[in-house]
């Protein structure tokens, strides 16, 4: 027998399938409008500037560390000194590749060998980011999950992970407004992590702070200094921060950069050394003109950035608690300070069918799963939302659109168990 309420949430769905909608909440990009910010570094250089910081941009010297200018302003950003950060190209993802193969292949400073003579295990948090997974499986890692918990990462299971097997070798996280969840690690936890008991003397933290500065509006998380921490805790050596301007200027059209130890930075740019001569130089120097130039400089920059990007957020919670209300019937999501995207857990395990409901109604979202390794969620329940890039107007009809799907599964669901 159909219920009253599955009936009503079928004749939504139909309804919404008719509007022939084309909507997308699944790319993790800036708007148009975020770009368009960044437009000056276009035209920003001048033949005046050909020299920076004593070096001719066009011709190769200078090293593998990055543009002493630009190794400032990121240094700031990041909250070290500039002889702990090195500026490499365009993508923070290519910094986390190489620095992870260079473990493989010849061990990280405190390693007693090549981690690919072993069989490496790396923890990452769940939900996490799908190209985090998808990097260190391509790479032969095996993935532990650890929960990510509104003050971060399941601390207490990743001692017990990693106080155990020496094949642990490190955690790759989010720290600061976390993909999928917004979470931010909290003080306390991050200074855990860099005191941890670890089997492995080489255990190392690989954070990837893609989101350090984009908080939403002045109610803000407070990022972390990993590589402070670790120091202080007597492992100097244990941290890499990475970091980009991906969602600062252009995405995958910027900088990539890290932060580490002295001696790291070294270890790293004897490797980076053999296979390039340098980054490229110019890039650095624009985007260095360009953000001291802007007005606020770079925190400036995110300031307008979340003028744009925090009602889409608003827009999101506004929407779902209204079509599904709050009490937690149809579904949960976060209501993070930053970051570029919104975590929902359906109540029933229906996330897959959500997905496909949305996908035949013409609102694409990110298939159900991407947020767990192998791209497949135990509980089939996590969606994650990405309210960036569209314009708001669509967040808001897209989400309305969401909410609808989210009815019509779980009420299927409900007339299936009885
Ligand atoms: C957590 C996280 N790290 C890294 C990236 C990509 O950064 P990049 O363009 O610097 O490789 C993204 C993009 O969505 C991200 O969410």
């Amino acid at each position: 027998m159909t219920s009253d309420a599955l009936t009503q949430a079928q004749a939504a769905y139909a309804a919404l399938k008719a509007r022939g909608l084309k909507l997308n909440m699944q790319r993790g990009q800036p708007s148009d409008a975020d770009f368009d910010l960044s437009n000056g570094l276009l035209s920003v250089l001048t033949e005046a500037d050909l020299k920076m910081d004593g070096l001719d941009l066009r011709n190769y010297p200078g090293g593998v560390t990055g543009l002493p200018s630009a190794r400032k302003l990121f240094a700031e950003y990041l909250d070290v000194k500039p002889e702990n950060v090195l500026v490499w190209n365009n993508a923070s993802l290519e910094l986390q590749g190489l620095v992870l193969t260079f473990a493989l292949l010849h061990g990280l400073r405190a390693s007693k060998g090549p981690w690919a003579h072993g069989k490496p295990k790396m923890i990452v948090t769940v939900p996490g980011y799908d190209r985090h997974f998808l990097l260190l499986e391509t790479l032969g890692f095996e993935l532990l999950t650890v929960d990510m918990q509104p003050d971060g990462p399941d601390v207490d299971a990743i001692e017990r992970l990693a106080g155990q097997d020496d094949s642990v070798k490190g955690l790759l996280f989010v720290p600061t407004y976390s993909n999928p969840g917004g979470e931010t690690i909290s003080a306390q936890k991050a200074a855990r992590l860099a005191g941890l008991k670890a089997a492995a003397q080489d255990f190392t933290i690989f954070a990837d702070d893609a989101y350090r500065a984009h908080h939403l509006s002045d109610e803000r998380d407070t990022p972390v200094n990993l590589v402070t921490l670790c120091r202080d805790a007597g492992f100097p050596d244990r941290a890499f921060v990475f970091a980009s301007t991906s969602k600062v200027t252009y995405a995958g059209a910027g900088l990539g950069f890290m932060a580490s130890s002295e001696d790291n930075i070294k270890w790293v740019s004897k490797y980076l050394n053999a296979q390039s001569i340098g980054p490229n130089k110019l890039e650095q120097a624009r985007h260095v003109k360009f953000l001291e130039a802007y007005e606020g400089g770079l925190e400036g920059l995110m300031r307008d950035h979340a003028r744009l990007i925090d009602p889409k957020f608003r827009a999101v919670s506004e929407v779902l608690g209204q079509e599904l209300g709050t009490g937690g019937e149809f579904a949960t999501w976060g209501n993070p300070r930053g970051g570029y995207f919104i975590s929902l857990d359906t109540t029933a395990p229906v996330a897959d069918r959500v997905v496909q409901l949305a996908e035949e109604a013409g609102i694409s979202l990110t298939p159900a799963g991407a947020t767990y390794p192998g791209g497949k969620d135990p509980h089939n329940r996590n969606i994650r939302l990405a309210p960036t890039r569209p314009p708001l107007e669509e967040v808001g009809t897209a989400m309305q659109g969401i909410a609808t799907c989210i009815r019509l599964a779980t009420e299927e669901h409900r007339a299936r168990q009885g």
